[in-house]
């Protein structure tokens, strides 16, 4: 036997070898995967029973539901009431800073001379808006989505930062 021979038949058998190996690890990583979606599966089932649960359809249900019975009474659907620091989430964006002429909330300084108008005042110029020296506000700080109690309970927020 050649040196040459001896050469491609340990190659050959390296070869053979490896390629076991890689079948091995290959039912390996199946078998491992296999386990894995075990794990995805029991978790969707897990999620798929929160998702049909009564209380789940409970708290998506809708706020009020429309009837062709024209003898019920009128389904009342209230618009969302925010309230504290939730209703000021969207003024804060120009009254956390004092942006553009805002007065900033917390600041008695930019307050005190507001305040004296008298919060019927203020709450009708959170409302609808105005413009004033110091700048313009935007009705209901241009988040129209808001109810007028949000906006007044805002305001309220920002009447107490400065109390
Ligand atoms: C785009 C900027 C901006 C946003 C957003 C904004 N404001 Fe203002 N606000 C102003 C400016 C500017 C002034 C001052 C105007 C002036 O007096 O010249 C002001 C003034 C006020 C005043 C004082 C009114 C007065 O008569 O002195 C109140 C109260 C107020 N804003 C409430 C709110 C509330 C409540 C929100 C959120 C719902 C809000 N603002 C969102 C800009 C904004």
């Amino acid at each position: 036997m050649s040196d040459e021979q001896m050469n491609d038949q340990t190659f050959g058998r390296l070869f053979i070898i490896m390629i076991l190996a890689m079948s091995v690890l290959t039912v390996l990583l199946m078998y491992l995967a296999s386990f894995a979606s075990d794990d995805v599966n029991t978790r969707l089932d897990e999620r798929n029973a929160v998702e049909n649960s009564d209380a789940l359809a409970d708290r998506i249900a809708p706020v009020g539901t429309f009837s062709a019975d024209a003898t019920a009474a009128p389904v009342v659907v209230e618009p969302v009431v925010l309230v504290g620091e939730e209703a000021y989430a969207s003024c804060a964006a120009c009254h956390a800073a004092g942006i553009a002429g805002a007065p900033t909330t917390g600041d008695a300084g930019a307050w005190s001379s507001r305040i004296p108008q008298g919060i019927a005042t203020l709450y009708e110029h959170a409302i609808n808006g105005y413009q004033g020296d110091a700048g313009y506000m935007p009705a209901k700080g241009g988040n129209l989505a808001l109810s007028d109690e949000t906006v007044k309970a805002a305001v309220d927020y920002m009447l107490e930062q400065v109390q």
